[in-house]
Formats: structure tokens, sequence, C-alpha cells
């Protein structure tokens, strides 16, 4: 089988993380996680955007190489990563060899081909966005809005690629493809613009201007606009230049990508029209195109989460002073997938001691004690009784909810069904009591049944919670002392291992406060 293909953006390396990397890692790592527990093979790619102006910029703001300033950044990426429990398996540093002669090949290509040409332009040009603008650009007053930042008049002599020749390949594709990206709406905003844009794609700058990237292997006066360059990490880094080795036959193993996973800011058009046209022109098929899963964007209190915002969203800091457990849960159930969210600490907390503490930690503690206490750990249940086999039913429907959610990328909807999960377990711990059955000896039978059912439950319910919390998961698996169960459509099953005996219970999601002092407004 081919295996389970997914990247994420790679971050620009002008800036430390922040909230919104944090998330769209997280996001990548639940579906890679995930895949991984069903059985799947996966190929999960992350990394950094380490050329381009910005980089130069900021480098030379502190006086030093970009290389050193991108290394340091880079830095501070990984470390975060590691923190969060990343699963990634390459990393696409842009800086590496591996990706420049991959650039460079890709370059020669095209050009031996006619889909690059060399032509003078002269026009507005915005120093923050690093690009041309055009009429389009201008707001209704005539003005290029403040979004553009300065904006020049220049006049240079650049490389194009002959996007305009692929406009009207790309608009059947999105017709013919409606799975090519999704959410659904956004295929359907992208399907607008495509139709709007005309001309081609300047892929150079002159070094005079824009020194800190790939040299065009045949004009050494210019390197390679950075998100051409960018764009190409996604085959570089799975084998895509290694001809007739390898990595080359890995490359053919897994592409087309499963899930590309990006914000929805750099969809339109970067990821939406220029890079499937860039496949198209390097002779990629239609069914060799891979796909788009485009997330929102994360708000601090209503505001743009920027590089001024500071500590508080310092996903590193957050992790320091709450966990990781409660930031990875956290941004996976209060982002529906595809929508903004606005992140707040008072919601993290509340995410995690009401759902995973007031509720799982609960469940697996009140079923683990009780069990010690009436069974010595050992519960020998006999038949199930009707009740008992309907709540398992209800479980084995919930997973196979959870699989179809995760297979589609609803990671909030897979949380809320292990939610569900356990409150019917919860409820089921407090309608049948067992505190009552232990001192009834007739209720023998219906005690071992209860107490059986409940660690089965909270299994299932450690086995969903996995690819968003795995340390945690990974521990209440350990207490209850069973593995965590198949992810198949099959029935998680409905007894116990022969001489199963049950862990100690210890708390696995301590109740977290913020920190006095720091209760934002
Ligand atoms: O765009 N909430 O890098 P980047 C959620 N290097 N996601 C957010 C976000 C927010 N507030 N802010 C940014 C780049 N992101 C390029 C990508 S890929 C070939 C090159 C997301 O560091 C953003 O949408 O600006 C993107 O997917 C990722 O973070 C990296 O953003
Ligand atoms: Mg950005």
């Amino acid at each position: 089988m081919k295996p389970f293909f997914i990247t994420t953006a790679i971050d620009y390396t002008n800036a430390p993380p922040h909230i919104g990397h944090a998330y769209e890692k997280i996001l990548a790592d639940v579906l890679a996680r995930y895949q991984r527990q069903r059985g799947r093979e996966v190929f999960f790619l992350t990394g950094v955007d380490q050329h381009g102006q910005k980089v130069q910029q900021s480098a030379e703001r502190e006086g030093i190489e970009p290389q050193e300033f991108a290394d340091r950044i880079s830095e501070k990426f990984l470390s975060l990563w590691k923190t969060l429990g990343i699963s990634y398996d390459a990393w696409a540093a842009t800086t590496a060899p591996v990706h420049k002669a991959a650039v460079q090949q890709i370059l020669t290509d095209l050009k031996d081909r006619d889909w690059l040409y060399k032509a003078t332009y002269s026009g507005h040009y915005s120093v923050r966005q690093e690009q041309f603008l055009t009429d389009k650009e201008r707001g209704p007053d005539g003005e290029f809005g403040p979004e553009w930042g300065e904006v020049i008049l220049l006049d240079e002599e650049n490389w194009y690629f002959r996007l305009s020749k692929c406009s009207e390949w790309l608009a059947k594709f999105l017709e013919t493809h409606p799975d090519f990206v999704t959410p659904d709406f956004r295929q359907t905003e992208l399907k607008n613009a495509a139709a709007k844009i005309t001309g081609d794609l300047c892929i150079s700058r002159p070094k005079s201007r824009l020194s800190w990237g790939i040299e065009l292997p045949f004009d050494p006066g210019f390197v390679t606009y950075v998100w051409f360059d960018a764009l190409i990490n996604y085959i570089s880094f799975a084998g895509y230049g290694g001809e007739g080795t390898v990595a080359r036959a890995d490359f053919e193993r897994r592409w087309p990508c499963d899930h590309h996973v990006i914000g929805k800011d750099i969809l339109i058009p970067a990821h939406g029209v220029y890079w499937p046209c860039m496949l198209h022109a390097m002779g990629f098929a239609d069914e060799q195109m891979p796909h788009l899963l485009v997330h929102g964007f994360w708000s601090l209190r209503g505001e743009k989460v920027s590089k001024s915002t500071g500590n508080v969203v310092d996903p590193a800091v957050l992790a320091e002073t709450y966990g990781t457990t409660a930031l990875r849960y956290y941004l996976m159930r209060d982002a529906v997938m595809g929508r903004d969210a606005d992140f707040s600490e008072e919601r993290l907390l509340l995410r995690h001691n009401t759902e995973l503490g007031n509720s799982l930690g609960n469940l697996v503690n009140r079923t683990l004690s009780m069990t010690r206490r009436y069974r010595e750990g050992s519960p020998k249940p006999k038949a199930l009784p009707d009740d008992l086999i309907a709540h398992l039913a209800a479980d084995a429907a919930s997973v196979k909810a959870f699989v179809s959610q995760m297979d589609d990328a609803q990671i909030h909807a897979g949380i809320e069904t292990m939610v569900d999960l356990v409150n019917r377990a919860n409820a089921l711990v407090d309608s049948s009591a067992p505190w009552k059955l232990a001192k009834d000896p007739e209720q023998a039978d219906r005690l071992d049944a209860v107490l059986a059912t409940l660690i089965l439950s909270a299994r299932t319910a450690a086995t969903l919670l996995l690819p968003v919390a795995p340390e945690a998961a990974v521990e209440i698996l350990r207490q209850i002392n069973l593995p965590a169960i198949a992810l198949t459509e099959s029935d998680p099953g409905d007894v116990l291992p022969a001489g199963y005996q049950c862990g100690e219970p210890k708390p696995v999601f301590p109740r977290l406060e913020i920190p006095a002092g720091e209760v934002t407004p």
C-alpha cells in the first residue's frame, strides 16, 4: 500500500514560532499518528523555509550572515517540535544540498522545455510582500493599501515561468477534481481566484537586490524566488531528485501527497495556483496532483497573532507552563477544521480540567480504584447482561465514528466522539453504583461485569486519545494494564484477557491553574 504522505507548510525562519505554527504541526502530527495507529506506513515531512528577503533583512538588522540567522531560528522550531512531540519522519530545511540540487535540476529542465524565459519588467513592488503589484492590488482609492508596506518603482530583468500557459489546464483541473482542496468552500474560493489570474510568474530575483537564495543554474546573476524554491520542498525531501536511486523509488511509492496541511493565507496563489501549475509543467499527470488540507487561523483575543504579541502565545512557554498534553488537546479540540479559532488560556485550562481531568481522568481513577478495592484488581465477569453488551456496542460504534472522522481529518469531531464515550462510561458508573453492588452478595456477578465493562471503555477512550495526547494515553493504558485496541472497524472486544490484573491509578491530568499574576484580561 502507498504510504500515507503528509506535509505541513515549511515555516519562515525570519522570526520564532508562534501558536499558529504549533497548531499546524500538531494537526499534521495527530493525523500522522492516527494513520500509524491504523497500521499504515507514514511519511510525515515538515521543516523550515530558510531563504528569501525576510530572512536576509532580519540577518542584516543583526549584522550576521543569513545562514547563521536562519539556523538560529530553525533551532527554535526544532526544539519546539521536540517539546510538542511532533513525530515527523523527515526534516525539510531549504538550505540543504539535496534540496538545492533538486530545485536547480527542475529549473534546468523547465528552461530546456521552454517553460522559462527572461524579460524586463517595470512596475510597483512591495518590499514587505516581496512581490510586484498590479492594478488589482490597488484599493478603492487607487492606492496600494498599508498591507503592502513600502511600495517602490522597480525596473528589472528577471526569469519568468509560463504560468499563463497553464491557466486553461488549471481551470479544467479544478472543475474535474472537486476534492483537490478541503474544505469545499476553499476550493470554490480558489476556482474564482484562479479564473482571474493572468500573466506569468516571476521566479528569479537579481542578486543585487536579494542574494539569499538558490542560484539559477543557467544565469548566476539571479537567485530563485523564495516561493518557487519553498514549494519544491514537498518533493525534493521525498526523494524526487535522486534519479535511479532508492530515494527516487521511495518517491514513486509516496507521491502524490495525501495532505499538504497549510493555513488559509497560503492557498491563493502559492499552493492553489503556482504549485499545481509547477507540477503540471514538470510533467505530473492530473492523477498525480497532491491534496490540500487548509486550516483556519488562530487569533489572540480577537487580535492577529503577530511577532509583537510576545510571551503569552509563545508555544514553548505555554507547553512549559501547562504541559504538552493540555496544549495539544486544547488546540485540536477548540478549532473546527478549516475554521478560525480564538486562543485563550482560560479555555485551555477549562478543556483540560473538565474533559481530561474531571471526565476521563476521573473515569480511569474511579474504575481502577474500585476494581482494586472490590476485586483486588482482577474482575472475573461471567456472560455480560444485555445493558452492558449494549454499552460496549455503543463504544464499538464510537470507534467506527472516530475512524471515519479522523479519515476525514475532522480531529475536533473525533475528540468529541471520545468525550461522548467517556461521558457514557461515567454515566454507567453513576447508574450502576458499584459501591452499592459491593455491599450486596447477590450482585457479585453484576459488579464483576460492570467493572470489566468500565475497564474496556476506559481502554477504548485511551486508544482514541492516543493521536492527540500520546503521552497521557500511554500512561492511562499502562495503569489499566492493557494494550490499545486495534483501530480497525471491527469490535473493540468485550472480554478481559485471562488473568487480567489492573494497575494502580495515579492522576494523569493534574488540575491546572493560571499562574498567579499572569491572568490575562
Ligand atoms: O507561509 N494561525 O511560512 P509562515 C494558524 N514559509 N496558522 C497560521 C497562523 C495563525 N495565526 N499564522 C501562520 C509561510 N500560520 C511559508 C510557507 S510552504 C511551501 C511555505 C500558518 O511561517 C500559515 O498559514 O508565514 C502557514 O501554513 C504556516 O503557518 C507557516 O507560515
Ligand atoms: Mg506567513
